[in-house]
This record gives C-alpha cells, sequence and structure tokens, in this order.
C-alpha cells in the first residue's frame, strides 16, 4: 500500500508525539516514561497499569514494555486490542494509542533484552510466586539471597522463563494538546507505512 500523506502541520505533529515516545522510552524523567496499558479481563472488566516504556520505534510504530510472564495481563493482552495512555504535562499533550499487543516469552527479541536490563532490572523476575498470588504477610516474593542487593549473574538464570516482551504494534493515535487559546485534537491512523490524520473535536 502507498504510504500515505498528510499536511505539513499535522506531520509536524506526529512527529513531534513520536519524539516525545521516544525520549519517554530513553529517559526515566520523561512522563511518557510511565504510561498506562490498558487491558479486557477475562470477565470483560476493564483494568489498566502503569508500566514502564522500554523503547518507542517510530518507523515501525512499535512500543515495547517487560513484563512478568506470569502476570495475569499476559494472556489479557497477547494478541488483542490494547490501549496504551501517557500524559505530557510540561508539553499539555495527552496521547492515546491504540494497537494490537503480542506478549513474547521466548523469541530472540525477549532474550535480547532480557540480556539488555540490569541484573537490578531483571531481580524482580526472581519473585516465587506470580503476580496477584495471594501471601499470608507483605512480602515481595524475592528469594533472601537477593533481597535488598543484586543478584549475581547465576543467580538471575533461573528467572529468565518469568520474564516477557508486550510489544504494541500502533494502529492509530489520539493526540490532545490543551492551550489557553484553544484547545487541538487530532486522530493519526497507520496506513501502511504511513499516516492518515483527522483534526477531531477535543
Ligand atoms: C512506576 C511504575 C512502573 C511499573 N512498571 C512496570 C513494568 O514495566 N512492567 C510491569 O509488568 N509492571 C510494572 N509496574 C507494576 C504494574 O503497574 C502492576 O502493578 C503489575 O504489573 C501487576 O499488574 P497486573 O496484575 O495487571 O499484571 C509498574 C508500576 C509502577 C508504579
Amino acid at each position: 500500500m502507498m504510504p500515505a500523506t498528510i499536511d505539513e502541520t499535522r506531520q509536524t505533529i506526529l512527529d513531534h508525539l513520536w519524539q516525545l515516545l521516544v525520549r519517554g522510552g530513553a529517559d526515566r524523567r520523561s512522563p511518557l516514561h510511565t504510561p498506562v496499558v490498558s487491558s479486557i479481563t477475562e470477565a470483560g472488566a476493564p483494568d489498566a497499569r502503569v508500566m514502564v516504556l522500554r523503547k518507542a520505534e517510530p518507523a515501525l510504530a512499535r512500543l515495547r514494555f517487560h513484563t512478568d510472564a506470569r502476570s495475569p495481563k499476559c494472556p489479557q493482552l497477547h494478541g488483542r486490542p490494547v490501549c496504551v495512555l501517557g500524559y505530557h504535562a510540561q508539553e499539555n499533550i495527552q496521547l492515546r494509542l491504540h494497537g494490537q499487543a503480542q506478549v513474547e516469552q521466548d523469541t530472540d527479541a525477549a532474550t535480547a533484552a532480557w540480556s539488555a536490563s540490569t541484573l537490578f532490572a531483571r531481580r524482580c523476575y526472581l519473585a516465587q510466586y506470580p503476580p496477584g498470588t495471594a501471601l499470608e504477610a507483605p512480602a515481595s516474593g524475592l528469594p533472601a539471597e537477593v533481597e535488598g542487593q543484586q543478584p549475581t549473574p547465576e543467580q538471575i538464570a533461573p528467572a529468565r522463563p518469568n520474564f516477557a516482551v508486550l510489544h504494541i504494534e500502533v494502529q492509530s493515535i489520539d493526540w490532545l494538546h490543551l492551550a489557553n487559546t484553544g484547545h487541538r485534537r487530532c486522530r493519526f491512523t497507520r496506513e501502511g507505512e504511513g499516516w492518515a490524520a483527522q483534526w477531531t473535536a477535543p
């Protein structure tokens, strides 16, 4: 399919919002570093949680997150539609991204992401119980020998099966810019390798 074309104003907005997302994936101080990822539970109820955006790839219209493969959100998200919500307070920009989720546990991409993570970041995947397991008392679930300290590569190795990558193929982006001079809103829709853009009422 031929790439869709959009006018310069909206192309600038699209480029800028992707820049913010790229920054969100790279800079822990960015407000887009911790967007909300939503899902629908098996019972059909909405659910949402904050997740760290690990990488945004504008050319592929793709986002990457990391999670515990045992978490209930994995089956809720895998192969399903998803909404990711972020608000950049300094820029007064809300981004609502809709797309398709893919949870990968056993792929080269997941292994590469695992290897690129710090030992501290990987430590939470050593938790003995899947996220959401009922506990007798408050606890991290981490083995005592790594609680409060960085695990060794040998200690972390058994945690690898608990690690998964969540890829989101972005299909549309609802951009909302708040301004005293007039709010602006635009919906960008992926068309082939390009984007179509539609101004909408804020
Ligand atoms: C600042 C912040 C960052 C978080 N980052 C992640 C993350 O990158 N991956 C993840 O699975 N959970 C992350 N969480 C925890 C989730 O919000 C959630 O509590 C956990 O994943 C269990 O959710 P679930 O029951 O929907 O699986 C983060 C929470 C906070 C507050």
